[in-house]
């Protein structure tokens, strides 16, 4: 890693959204390191306040179809879905 700083940005400039999806399915290793850096992210009194929910089987998706707005439905697409969960304010007062 010759100079991080510069290849962080290089990623950033390199990143866009993706609005169409392929269908195999992602390898667990890839979902991994997705839920690795968010769970890394930082929040106030390193509270954590989130879980993540990994939602793959078909039926289980179409559970979420209604959270879609119609513009939105193109996320159905998507082989591997990460939903995050706010945790409650009583179990964020009871950590
Ligand atoms: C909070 C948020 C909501 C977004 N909602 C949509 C959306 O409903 N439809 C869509 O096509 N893109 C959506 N985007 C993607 C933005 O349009 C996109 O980030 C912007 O066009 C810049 O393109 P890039 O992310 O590829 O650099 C959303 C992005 C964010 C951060």
């Amino acid at each position: 890693m010759e100079n991080p700083v510069v290849e962080v940005l290089e990623i950033i400039k390199e990143r866009r959204s993706i609005r169409k999806y392929k269908t195999k399915p992602v390898e667990n290793e890839k979902i991994n390191k997705v839920l690795e850096a968010a769970r890394l992210a930082p929040s106030a009194n390193n509270q954590q306040p989130w879980h993540f929910i990994l939602v793959t089987k078909p039926e289980a998706k179409e559970s979420l179809r209604a959270a879609f707005k119609p513009e939105r439905q193109w996320l159905m697409q998507a082989p591997a879905i990460i939903c995050r969960m706010r945790r409650s304010k009583e179990s964020l007062e009871k950590k």
